[in-house]
């Protein structure tokens, strides 16, 4: 099988992530898994300096031919005074618009061996697995309109809109109710519909669809505050959360923490599935471009190795090589192996591409 695949490594620590990426697609196919034909792309602020926008033409063109996008992450203070338009994160929100990848997955797996970098106690995190399914091409992020308007008095108003239709909440519905019937049959449904219209909405499409389909799979409510609150309460109570664009962003930054570090995870954006069954797809990691540690070496490339096997299993049908990916992952951490995102007070600390190593050597060892 050929997979082709188009990097858009973007800003920050991107391109030092995705190089580690790079090596564990060579060694994939050292290993005959897949043939990968890679592509590269310019996302972001470099996509800016050097033409002036997020994102050229020529890479949407190659984003939509590809069978998957891997993205690493984009920004930075270089580019805060840029114009809004063309600010590195519009080259992300454009990806993921114009493929039409509404469904964004948000594993948050706390490996035994990282408990302890967690900021919560070993027992709240320790085995924890929960997959938080984002919308991610509606609500406050794209809804219109979306603009600051002079009032003509001194004052200026800034406005956004959250907005959702039916179709696309069943739609993001659908994706968590299937995924929970493959893990623990448990959704758990959040939104405000205390103060929000759209949420009093979501509220009444998940619950119709879960009678109408899915009545097998158990359905809770939480208003979002409160699933925050319960994230680091008591977190072993979900397994399936589906949100809304805005609250999903949050929720998942909280979940990171839960795992130890954001450093830690990876994310997949599916479109819907074509008449063959397949999908537009992009896989990143959760964190972003930290400009902080740009360039020393020090980023941890695990987000983005994990991201590379979301892709393997979502979009070729390789769950059996994402799963060797993901335990030679694993038996990095075993073996006590960290960058300092994840050290513990008496942990010697590696780089990001002896991370890179230590996984690929595994891989192939276990092979
Ligand atoms: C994420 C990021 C993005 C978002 C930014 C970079 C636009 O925070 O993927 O979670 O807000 O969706
Ligand atoms: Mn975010």
């Amino acid at each position: 099988m050929t997979c082709k695949l188009l990097l858009l490594p973007g800003d920050g620590i991107g391109p030092e992530v995705m190089k580690e990426v790079e090596k564990v697609l060579a060694a994939l196919q050292r290993l005959g898994v897949a043939k990968f034909e890679t592509e590269k792309g310019l996302v972001g602020g470099c996509a800016y300096d050097a033409h002036g926008k997020s994102i050229s033409e020529s890479d949407m063109g190659l984003a939509m031919a590809a069978d998957a996008v891997l993205f690493g992450a984009v920004g930075g203070p270089k580019w805060d005074g840029v114009p809004y338009e063309v600010r590195p994160e519009a080259g992300l929100l454009r990806l993921r618009k114009d493929l039409g990848l509404f469904a964004n997955l948000r594993p948050a797996i706390c490996y035994p061996a990282l408990a302890d970098a967690s900021s919560l106690k070993r027992e709240i995190v320790e085995g924890l697995d929960i997959m938080i399914v984002r919308e991610l091409t509606g609500g406050v992020y794209f809804g219109e309109p979306k603009e600051i308007i002079d009032l003509g008095n001194g004052q200026k108003r800034g406005i956004d809109t959250q907005v959702y239709d039916t179709y696309e909440i069943e739609r993001i519905g659908r994706v968590a109710f299937e995924l929970a019937r493959k893990r623990n049959n448990k959704v758990t449904s959040s939104e405000k519909r205390n103060v929000m219209k759209s949420g009093v909405l979501w509220h009444e499409v998940i619950t119709a669809l879960h009678k109408r389909e899915y009545p097998d799979v158990t359905l809770e409510h939480q208003l979002a505050d409160a699933l925050g609150m319960q994230l680091v309460r008591w977190p072993k109570q979900f397994d399936v959360i589906v949100t809304d664009n805005l609250f999903g962003d949050m929720l998942s930054d909280v979940a990171a923490m839960l795992t130890g570090s954001l450093g830690m995870l990876p994310s997949a954006s599916l479109g819907a599935a074509d008449a063959q069954g397949r999908r537009k797809a992009l896989y990143e990691p959760v964190h972003g471009s930290a400009p902080d540690i740009a360039g020393k070496g020090m980023a941890n490339p695990i987000a983005m190795i994990g991201s590379l096997a979301m892709c393997l299993r979502y979009s070729f049908g390789l769950g059996e090589a994402a799963d060797r990916l993901e335990s030679a992952i694993a038996h990095a951490l075993g073996a006590g192996l960290r960058t300092a995102d994840i050290k513990g007070a008496a942990d010697a600390v590696i780089s990001t591409a002896q991370m890179g190593d230590a996984i690929v050597a595994r891989l192939e060892k276990a092979a």
